[in-house]
């Protein structure tokens, strides 16, 4: 709640989220011309059962009874109209508003550059995309309009009240008011500050779910079932608490509503009762009429305390969202070259590249790869490999140098032109809970003969003979119904059918059986085939055809040469061939 300021109105956030309501200003306006006639309505109903019974029952007239009756009944149902029009109208609206927030929102997460992902959790970014959005939807159904109807209808009761009934009666009626008030405000504070605890708990609560419904593999394989439950025992019981906190302060501050009006209405009675058996001012049809708009009124007010918190978390969820929306960190995008067709030349000049401030991974790496070379790039894990292929199109931009396709620096191409030149193949395959096919082509239209052909050459078709429905499976979440080599050779399939002029590969650690390393070899070959290609090997297998093998170490090419020429130099590559070698060797 930190990041959110305490102030109990902000008018300029205010009018920020007004604007949003621009494109739909008649939904607006007819919201609040329904409250409007909705305030007048209800008031009127009190005022004509005083005028019935002043004259249509103190002086017995059953055609005028009949009458009026008739009136307030049709007046009752235009009331029920209005609000019907009302409670849908602000609901539409609400939701229209929050629907075009989404979109924005979605629009603007898509964008933003890597470096922001790598610092804010996702857990909140779904939060502020989902829930915080649909708290702003409230501002408009429950809150802002409700509450000036609400207000409206108060006063002009309240004027109605003093306009036709003897002065003295209304101002004995309403003298609890001011009790009220401060009951009203009192429950507001205490509630607010109870809702906020209880929206921290939710928070806690999905994340800890989540994280462990993703994490349950290693939460199992470590034994952790008994201590994680006892963790998930304590954050539950925080979120009771807390639910029960705010129970507690609306236990009290309804009977205590409930007593004011009980008083209200005995201070009404008492005082209009005697003025009217003496023939006083006041009249029965006053009484009555009294006794009705002290019931009006409390309902209203009872619900108001409620009303501005909903509309105050309404604006902290939009200040959240806003400020996300604010957001500046997109991938510059100025460049305007948008080749068809490059040849995939790549050269990375004297470049600097840290990922946090003054962290320098890459410290003035120079690199040229020719046009159709196969480049193999190994060494230790954190030496700065996949960070050489996020350069590359543009993931992350550099600090300092120079990197170019065909000798033009990346940054002049669009985006779109640099990356649609390029596919890559992560170390984490990434598969969306879609079909097969989904996942391979990521929504073009690439005939299904192409795929096929492309399937047979990358090897993938007997996997797919295998899967029911082919081409149709639904891969499950992160494609967790898939062996990680499967997902592998998917990925492949992807980046072949997008027909890239420059391959960009990063092979996963994990070590798969010889059968699938014939056919990740195969395909390898298969990919890498007449175009320039990056590939980052973790298994020396892989790389032993490359024309070029860089080792890197710290940020830094230490070796350079062919597989022949580095295991005769019998330096770093020579060491780490010989492991990997001695390790399948212990292992067979
Ligand atoms: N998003 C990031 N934010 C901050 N630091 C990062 C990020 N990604 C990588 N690093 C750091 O950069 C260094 C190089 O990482 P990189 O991923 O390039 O290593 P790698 O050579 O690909 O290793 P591996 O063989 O394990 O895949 C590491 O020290 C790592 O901690
Ligand atoms: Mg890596």
């Amino acid at each position: 709640m930190s990041e959110v300021s305490g102030k109990a109105f902000d008018l300029k956030l205010l009018r920020r989220v007004l604007a949003y309501t621009k494109p739909y200003k008649k939904l607006f306006y007819g919201g609040i011309l329904l409250t409007i006639l909705l305030g007048a309505v209800g008031t009127t109903r009190p005022i004509l059962i005083k005028y019935t019974i002043d004259h249509f029952v103190m002086i017995p007239d059953a055609a005028g009874l009949l009458n009026y009756t008739l009136l307030m009944v049709f007046l009752l149902l235009v009331e029920t109209i209005l609000q019907f029009a009302f409670i849908y109208s602000a609901n539409y609206l609400g939701q229209s508003v929050i629907r075009d927030i989404r979109v924005l929102l979605f629009e603007k997460l898509i964008k933003l550059r890597l470096s922001f992902f790598d610092k804010t959790p996702i857990g909140t970014l779904v939060t502020r995309a989902v829930s915080d959005i649909e708290t702003i939807a409230d501002i408009f159904a429950e809150g802002l309009l409700v509450i000036f109807g609400d207000l409206f209808k108060i006063a002009v009761m309240i004027g109605a009240m003093f306009y036709f009934f003897d002065w003295k009666l209304v101002l004995i009626s309403l003298s609890v008011v001011p009790l009220l008030y401060f009951a009203t405000r009192w429950f507001q504070r205490a509630i607010k500050v109870t809702f906020q605890d209880v929206r921290n708990q939710v928070a806690r609560l999905n994340a800890f779910v989540q994280e462990h419904l993703s994490g349950m593999m290693i939460v199992q394989a470590f034994h952790r079932e008994d201590a994680e439950l006892i963790r998930f025992k304590a954050i539950n019981k925080s979120h009771m608490d807390a639910n029960i906190r705010s129970i507690w302060y609306f236990s009290i501050f309804l009977p205590i509503i409930e007593v004011l009006s009980a008083v209200s209405i005995g201070l009404a009675v008492w005082y209009g009762g005697i003025s009217a058996a003496i023939g006083g001012q006041v009249t029965f049809g006053d009484l009555t009429a009294i006794l009705i708009f002290i019931n009006m009124l409390f309902r209203p007010l009872r619900q108001l305390a409620d009303r501005f918190n909903t509309l105050q978390m309404g604006m902290v969820a939009s200040e959240r969202v806003l400020k996300l929306l604010d957001q500046e960190e997109k991938i510059q995008d100025h460049g305007e070259l948008n080749p068809t067709e490059i040849r995939g030349e790549i050269e990375f000049k004297d470049v600097w590249f840290s990922y946090l401030p003054n962290e320098w991974i890459l410290k003035g790496l120079s690199l040229k790869i020719k046009q159709g070379e196969t480049l193999a790039i190994v060494g230790t894990t954190g030496a700065g490999k996949s960070t050489i292929i996020n350069l590359v199109n543009r993931f992350y931009d550099i600090q300092k140098g120079q990197i170019l396709l065909d000798g033009v620096d990346v940054r002049d191409y669009t985006l779109e032109g640099l990356r649609s030149q390029m596919a890559l193949v992560l170390q984490d395959v990434f598969l969306f809970s879609d079909t097969i096919k989904e996942n391979v082509t990521l929504g073009s239209p690439i005939p299904i003969e192409e795929l096929n052909q492309a399937a047979r050459l990358i090897g993938v078709d007997t996997l797919l003979d295998k899967l029911p429905g082919s081409w149709e499976f639904r891969v499950g979440e992160r494609g967790g119904s898939l062996s990680s080599g499967q997902r592998q050779l998917l990925a492949f399939l992807r980046a072949y059918v997008s027909k890239p002029s420059v391959l960009i590969l990063d092979e996963a650690t994990s070590s798969i059986d010889t059968h699938t390393e014939l056919l990740i070899q195969k395909a390898i070959d298969k990919l890498t085939e007449g175009r320039t290609s990056i590939i980052i090997a973790h298994r020396l297998a892989t790389i032993q055809k490359a024309d070029r093998i860089l080792v890197m170490d710290h940020g830094q090419i230490i070796e350079e040469g062919n597989h022949a020429e580095l295991i005769q130099k019998e330096g770093a590559y020579h060491r780490l061939y010989e492991m990997q070698f001695n390790k399948i060797e212990a292992e067979a």
